[in-house]
């Protein structure tokens, strides 16, 4: 049971797969991940609490609701855009109303080559957890899967599904994790 739950995935294998895949292979898996164990459809409604560069979107068709303080270079146009705070999410009445699929959290971290200080170098661990922990909440009063993205321990067992992924990064390997919880 557990192992059918547990995957490990090397990012560079997932490129070799070409097209899409050879940028943002991440994107790749995560499709791939969702389409398999979510049933999500090609044109799944997804809310994304830190949308970023929309990396994870860019090889799916997904409507993707992306909030995040800041309006970067998106890779992948989200298909509504809310700049503010995850926090600020329940002052969007009709935003939170929507039929989602899925909710999605992957709170910043700091580049560096030690794992364990991804978090730490910028100070903001506590607050990366404080992301993660609003983001459970949230999806769980929504009545909605979550899927996050993180570096560090979570109690992830008791729920759906736990990909590991590797990419080479700097000097080393760069281990993080997606967690799809299901309630
Ligand atoms: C690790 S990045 C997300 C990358 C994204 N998954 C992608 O595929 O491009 C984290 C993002 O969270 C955003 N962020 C930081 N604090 C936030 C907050 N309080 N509410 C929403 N987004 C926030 C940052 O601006 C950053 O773009």
């Amino acid at each position: 049971m557990y192992n059918k739950r547990f995957f490990t995935v090397k990012l560079w294998e997932i490129q070799k797969l070409g097209g899409v895949c050879v940028k943002y292979p991440t994107s790749c898996i995560l499709k791939w991940f969702l389409t398999k164990y979510l049933r999500l459809p090609e044109r799944a409604l997804v809310l994304d609490l830190t949308y970023g560069e929309g990396r994870f979107w860019y090889a799916t068709n997904y409507l993707v609701y992306g909030v995040d303080i800041k309006r970067l270079a998106w890779v992948k146009e989200p298909f509504v855009f809310i700049k503010d705070s995850l926090y600020n999410i329940w002052g969007y009445p009709d935003v939170v109303s929507q039929p989602f699929d899925l909710v999605v959290v992957d709170p910043p971290f700091t580049k560096h080559k030690h794992r364990r200080t991804h978090y730490r170098v910028s100070g903001s661990l506590k607050e990366a957890y404080n992301m993660v922990l609003f983001a459970i909440d949230l999806a769980q009063t929504l009545g909605k899967p979550l899927l996050v993205h993180f570096r560090e321990p979570i109690n992830w067992a008791d729920y759906g599904f736990f990909l590991e992924s590797y990419s080479r990064y700097a000097s080393g390997l760069l281990c993080g994790w997606f967690g799809l919880f299901l309630w």
